[in-house]
Order: C-alpha cells, then sequence, then structure tokens
C-alpha cells in the first residue's frame, strides 16, 4: 500500500468552493491522500468533480459531519493529519426557513469533527505536532457595514484588488480580523458560533486550528440558487430577475479559485491561531452586478445591448438584509503573500461563458438529476 506523506480530510467537498479545494490538493499534491467527506445534500454535487473522481490519490466518503462515530472511524482509518473543513449549509434564505438545520449541521457538525480530530490525535505519539485543523468561515459573521458612500469612493488601500475598471469602497469601515462578531442571520449565527468552539478547542486543549473568513464567492459550479448562476440562468431562459429590496446591498466579490488559492497558502504557510480575512477588495451593489451579468450574458448569446433589462423585477426585500460587506484582507497580502489573480472583469467573462457552455449541468442540477449520479456510480459498492 502506497504511503502518502499526508492524509487530508477535506469535509464539503462536493459543493462550490470545496470542489474547487479538492480539485487543486489532487492535481498539486499527488503525494497527499485526499479524502473527500461529504454528506450530498441538494448542495453536493459528484459532477462538480468528474475530471478527477479516479485519481489515486483522492477518496470520496459520503457521510454526514454530525456522525461522530463514523467521524472517529475515518481519522483513524485514513490517519488523518489535516483537516479543511467547509461543510456547511450555506445559504441565507433556507436559513430563515430553516434555522435548525444550520445549527445542526454548522455548529454540532463541526463540534463532532473537532472531537474526533481531538481524540485521535492526542492518542499519537507525536500528538498534536504536525496537524492542522482549518476552519473556513465567512464575512457574515461580522455582521453588516454602514453605506456611508453610496455612490462610492476610492478605498484607502495600496494593496491588490481583484476589479480594474470598478475599485470602490461604499464606506469607510472594513471587516478585519479583530472586528467584533455581530451576526444577524440564522445563517451567519451558527458560522459565528461554530468559529468559537474551533477557537475554544485550541484556547482550551491547544488544537492547532485556524479560522479564515472570506467573502462572497463567483465562479463555476455553483448552485443555482445564490445570485450570479441564478441570474446568468434567467437571464439565458428569459425568466424574471428577483432583486431584493433596492438592488443597492453592497458584497465584495472574489473568484472561487482564489479563494481555493488562499486556503491552500494559509494551510501550509497560516500560523496556529491565528485568522485570516480573504477578500478581492472589490465591491458592488447587487443591481450594478446584474447589469453586468446581463451586459455579458446578451452579448455572447449575440443579443442587442439591454436586450434582457426588462427581466429585472423587484422583490420584497430578504428579511434582516446585511446592507454591505466589505473585507480588509491586507494580513493576508503581507504575511503570505497572497492575493488575487484574476480581474473581476476577466472572472465573470469566464464564470458566464462557464454557465452557458455547461447548461447540462445547469440542466441537471435545476431538474434534481444530479442526485442520481452519485447512485448510479456507487451501485453495488
Ligand atoms: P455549498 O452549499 O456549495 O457546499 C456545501 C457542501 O457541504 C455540499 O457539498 C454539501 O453536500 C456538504 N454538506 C452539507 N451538510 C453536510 C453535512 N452535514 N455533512 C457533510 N457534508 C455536508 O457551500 P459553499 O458555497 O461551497 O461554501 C463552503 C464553505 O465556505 C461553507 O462553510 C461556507 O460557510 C463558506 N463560505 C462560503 C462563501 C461563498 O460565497 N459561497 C464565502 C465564504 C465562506
Ligand atoms: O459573504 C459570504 C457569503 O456569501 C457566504 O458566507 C454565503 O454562504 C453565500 O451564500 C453568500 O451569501 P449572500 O447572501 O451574500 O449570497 P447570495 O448569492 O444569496 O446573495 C447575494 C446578494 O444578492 C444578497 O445581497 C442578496 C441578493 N439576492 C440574492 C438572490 C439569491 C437578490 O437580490 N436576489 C436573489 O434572488
Amino acid at each position: 500500500m502506497r504511503i502518502y506523506k499526508r492524509n487530508i480530510l477535506i469535509t464539503g467537498g462536493a459543493g462550490f468552493i470545496g470542489s474547487h479545494v479538492v480539485r487543486m490538493f489532487v492535481n498539486k499534491y499527488p503525494e497527499y491522500r485526499i479524502i473527500n467527506l461529504d454528506k450530498l445534500t441538494y448542495a453536493g454535487n459528484l459532477a462538480n468533480l468528474k475530471d478527477i473522481e479516479n485519481y489515486p490519490n483522492y477518496v470520496f466518503v459520503k457521510a454526514d459531519i454530525c456522525d461522530y462515530d463514523k467521524i472517529q472511524e475515518l481519522m483513524k482509518e485514513y490517519h488523518i493529519d489535516g483537516i479543511i473543513h467547509l461543510a456547511a449549509e450555506s445559504h441565507v434564505d433556507r436559513s430563515i426557513k430553516d434555522p435548525f438545520t444550520f445549527a445542526r449541521t454548522n455548529v454540532m457538525g463541526t463540534l463532532s469533527l473537532l472531537q474526533a480530530a481531538k481524540l485521535y490525535w492526542e492518542t499519537l505519539p507525536e500528538k498534536y505536532e504536525g496537524k492542522r485543523f482549518y476552519h473556513i468561515s465567512t464575512d457574515e459573521v461580522y455582521g453588516a457595514l454602514e453605506m456611508t458612500n453610496p455612490e462610492g469612493i476610492e478605498p484607502p488601500f495600496s494593496t491588490t484588488a481583484s476589479s480594474s475598471e470598478h475599485h470602490l469602497a461604499y464606506g469607510k469601515d472594513f471587516f478585519y480580523e479583530d472586528t467584533k462578531y455581530n451576526p444577524h442571520s440564522p445563517y451567519s449565527a451558527s458560522k459565528a458560533s461554530s468559529d468559537h468552539f474551533v477557537r475554544a478547542y485550541h484556547d482550551t486543549y491547544g488544537m492547532p486550528t485556524i479560522v479564515t473568513n472570506c467573502s462572497n464567492n463567483y465562479g463555476p459550479y455553483q448552485f443555482p440558487e445564490k445570485l450570479i448562476p441564478l441570474f446568468i440562468n434567467n437571464i439565458r431562459h428569459r425568466k424574471p430577475l428577483p432583486v431584493y429590496g433596492k438592488g443597492e446591498n453592497v458584497r465584495d466579490w472574489l473568484y472561487v479559485v482564489d479563494h481555493a488559492r488562499a486556503i491552500d497558502v494559509i494551510f501550509h504557510n497560516g500560523k496556529i491561531a491565528e485568522t485570516y480575512n480573504i477578500g478581492g477588495f472589490n465591491e458592488w451593489k447587487n443591481i450594478d452586478i446584474i447589469k453586468v451579468l446581463i451586459k455579458t450574458v446578451d452579448r455572447i448569446l449575440g443579443n442587442p445591448e439591454g436586450y434582457s433589462l426588462d427581466l429585472i423585477t423587484y422583490v420584497t426585500d430578504r428579511l434582516g438584509h446585511d446592507m454591505r460587506y466589505a473585507i480588509d484582507s491586507t494580513k493576508l497580502q503581507r504575511e503570505l503573500g497572497w492575493e488575487p489573480s484574476l480581474q473581476f472583469e476577466e472572472g465573470i467573462e469566464k464564470t458566464v461563458r462557464w454557465y452557458l457552455d455547461n447548461q447540462e449541468w445547469m440542466d441537471n442540477v435545476t431538474s434534481g438529476d444530479y442526485q442520481r449520479y452519485y447512485e448510479e456510480m456507487y451501485k453495488g459498492k
């Protein structure tokens, strides 16, 4: 049997961000064994990893992070020495309708992973030496920032931004690593709680933990309940585009592969017990991003300019809708040398083209057919 240099458990690897992280690690580190643990909820889709599913250093395990006994077994079976924890319920609108599922997976699931890792690592002669528990969190735990500059101003940063044309800030404040937690939605409250548990395992037991808080991701393989894939698909099919409230809310967007690159750098070089913010210095009002999507899809499909603007439909606002998110990722750029590799204009063009070129993926997801993929693949195993 082959001995691997590292055995890394990635949770939620069949989801949007997780699939990019798994792909990057499996390709970049053939000397590591990557164990992708995923429950395959509605958001998990093994078709996201078709290109690497037969690689020798890749293993898929269908399991629930809340299944503490199973996680304990897996820790031992695969000699896990690193965990990159992405599995979560991730959609704010769903959390407003069904908060219990969010508390279960995001809080209890994270706790089950922490405790299983602790028990296993404490049995080893070297204990926590060379181990890592890396928890992926969100900027939403910091709450919401004010829109003090609704027209946008030049931000006070000299660090690299992921947008060339539209480098604006809509307020003077930003989320820093020491910004006080102030979550508003059941989703962000559950993520905040899981972050506290991770830090408590470091402070109480000396577990080698790291937490990162990232801004909104966009790119291929995102489930089309989230703004960007949903709107690209609706524009293509001439369906209404439901803009919450006035469309003035601001989000800070980062290309998903740049998030995966940050995770790689932080997993290997980040300091134990530290927090790193990850973001693109790339703030957009929802309505402006929606107009970019309309323009890009219409151009690629050969429609006249402005053709799909009539699809914009203002609807009732999301309950407790956070106004503005804006991450300061200076610490990560300065200390670990990470910076976004892709300008937003290039990233959005790639993303729109990917969804338009992969209509089969989109149709499988919207029809629910993707959930049969796993059953077919693992039939009889
Ligand atoms: P996603 O919803 O696309 O994927 C989540 C994955 O977790 C799915 O594959 C799902 O099957 C799996 N999962 C859910 N519950 C599980 C359980 N109980 N046991 C095992 N697997 C389970 O989410 P995403 O957008 O890829 O987000 C991944 C992580 O990154 C989350 O922790 C999220 O909070 C965080 N995050 C997301 C963003 C973003 O913009 N999408 C930004 C910052 C942080
Ligand atoms: O900031 C990081 C977070 O970004 C992650 O932690 C979450 O997992 C991820 O889902 C995302 O949360 P948002 O709520 O910001 O993403 P969403 O795509 O749902 O919405 C983006 C913005 O667009 C938000 O202001 C709500 C608005 N919106 C969204 C949808 C789905 C609409 O106006 N209409 C819509 O139909």
